[in-house]
């Protein structure tokens, strides 16, 4: 398989990359912040003739489109900014797969639901954005699904890893301070390990079962559960200060409870994804290996 990854420089991208070369695909990663000593090739993916010449040269089978403009308050703050990236960048990404016969995976977010359910959202739910950041999102997931039949919706949330500082390593490195770490006690959601997106994407891409995925480690969790499992995991003897999501002001409101669960991996023929607690063990391990 020749995959093109965007966003290679990314949390999610460097580990797809990675993950897919460890399978023998030929893989290359794009990034936006080419430098030349850098394995990537140069792309913005706002840039359409850019993007046009790196798909003529490579010719991918498939392409994971990882890059986007993730800060969530700086997209409140620049809605243009997010669109151009968000919105604008995956039609540049989808239109391109479709002219060349790629397929276009395009990797979401849990932000685009608005959080009343108070239940795990499934793939057949309606979106509803409640966020610039979301509703950029969404109408990267529309793009996509209007310009490339030949795409999987890759839903995922609460993104960790040991690319970049998440965060596990913001409480973890604030217990180890000695400092209690601030977490929100009301925020519901689907921690998820990026090595489990990356090996699911692997996996989902060969089935040609096309159309909307979330790839999540589940059962539901709070922040607050969840950072007192890392620092019980890890040995921290540290308990977190609990604050209550209404006093967390910030430019750009999000759910309170946006948990995914997959109905549509089974229907493949996939295996669920592991649960939050493996998942995280299995990151607690890797931070102690030298990278
Ligand atoms: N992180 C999460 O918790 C989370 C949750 C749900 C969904 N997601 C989604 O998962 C995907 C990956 O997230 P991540 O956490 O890995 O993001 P990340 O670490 O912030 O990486 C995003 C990448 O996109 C690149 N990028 C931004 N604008 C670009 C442009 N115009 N052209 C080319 N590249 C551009 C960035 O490059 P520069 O370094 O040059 O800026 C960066 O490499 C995104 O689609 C995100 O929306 C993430």
């Amino acid at each position: 398989m020749r995959a093109l990854i965007t966003g290679a420089s990314g949390l999610l991208g460097a580990e797809v990359v990675r993950r897919f070369r460890e399978a023998g695909w030929q893989t290359l990663g794009a990034a936006r912040s080419f430098t030349p000593d850098s394995q990537h090739a140069a792309l913005d993916i706002t840039d359409p003739d850019q993007t046009r010449a790196l798909f003529d040269a490579f010719r991918p089978e498939v392409v994971v489109h990882c890059a986007a403009m993730t800060h969530v308050d700086a997209c409140e703050r620049d809605p243009q900014e997010a669109y151009r990236v968000n919105a604008f960048g995956a039609e540049v990404i989808a239109a391109n797969c479709q002219r060349i016969g790629a397929a276009c995976v395009y990797i979401s977010t849990d932000y685009v639901f608005d959080g009343v359910k108070r239940a795990p959202y499934h793939e057949y739910d309606t979106p509803n954005p409640i966020s610039v950041y979301g509703r950029s999102k969404y109408l990267g997931e529309q793009a996509v699904q209007a310009l490339c039949p030949r795409h999987y919706i890759a839903r995922v949330a609460w993104l960790y890893g040991v690319g970049r500082k998440t965060f596990p390593q913001f409480v973890l490195e604030g217990a180890r301070q000695g400092q209690s770490p601030t977490v929100i006690a009301d925020q519901i959601g689907s921690p998820t390990y990026v090595a489990d997106v990356a090996e699911w994407l692997r996996m989902l891409i060969p089935t040609e079962c096309y159309g909307v995925y979330h790839l999540t480690n589940p059962p539901p969790v709070s922040r607050y559960e969840f950072a007192c499992a890392l620092l019980e995991a890890a040995g921290l003897s540290v308990a977190p200060t609990p604050l209550p999501m209404a006093h967390w002001q910030t430019p750009a409101p999000r759910p309170a409870y946006s948990a995914l669960i997959s109905w549509r991996l089974r229907w493949a023929g996939l295996p669920p994804m592991p649960p939050w607690r493996d998942a995280m063990r299995r990151f607690l391990r890797a931070m102690n290996q030298p990278q």
